[in-house]
């Protein structure tokens, strides 16, 4: 059985990589490349996998709100993604580097009786991502 939990943050970046050109960075980023970065309200869905116990659930809800409150929202909402995310730095925020650093930092110790199974994050309603726990392990 699985149990999606959604969260929202809010944050920053610029689409930029020092080993392309202005003109190419333009060129590949489009208006995500622009100088002084823009922001996007991000929805993660954070899937637990397991059975229910005594308590009749998979996870205790403010365990894995405790969880992805420490680990994830304190650290990445309003925050700007190029310079305040130590996982991120040297790398270009997309949000698919994104979703490895936020899947990398809840699955490391993860300590909850239900196994962590899959990390969504949505972007925009047009650009969602997500990680499935075999596939988490794949490097960029
Ligand atoms: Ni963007």
């Amino acid at each position: 059985m699985k149990l999606t939990r959604r969260y929202r943050f809010s944050a920053s970046h610029r689409l930029d990589t020092p080993a392309l050109s202005v003109e190419q960075n333009r060129k590949l980023y489009g208006k995500c490349n622009n100088p002084y970065g823009h922001g996007h309200d991000y929805v993660l869905d954070v899937t637990v996998a397991g059975w229910p116990d005594e308590s009749g659930q998979i996870v205790g809800r403010e365990a894995l709100d405790r969880l992805v409150g420490e680990r994830i929202l304190a650290r990445f909402d309003h925050r700007n993604l190029n310079m305040d995310i130590a996982e991120l730095r040297g790398a270009v925020p997309t949000t698919e580097n994104l979703a490895v650093a936020i899947d990398k930092a809840l699955r490391d110790g993860w300590p909850l009786p239900a196994r962590l199974d899959r990390v969504r994050i949505s972007e925009t309603e047009r650009n969602i991502f997500e990680l499935e726990a075999q596939r988490s392990e794949i490097k960029p």
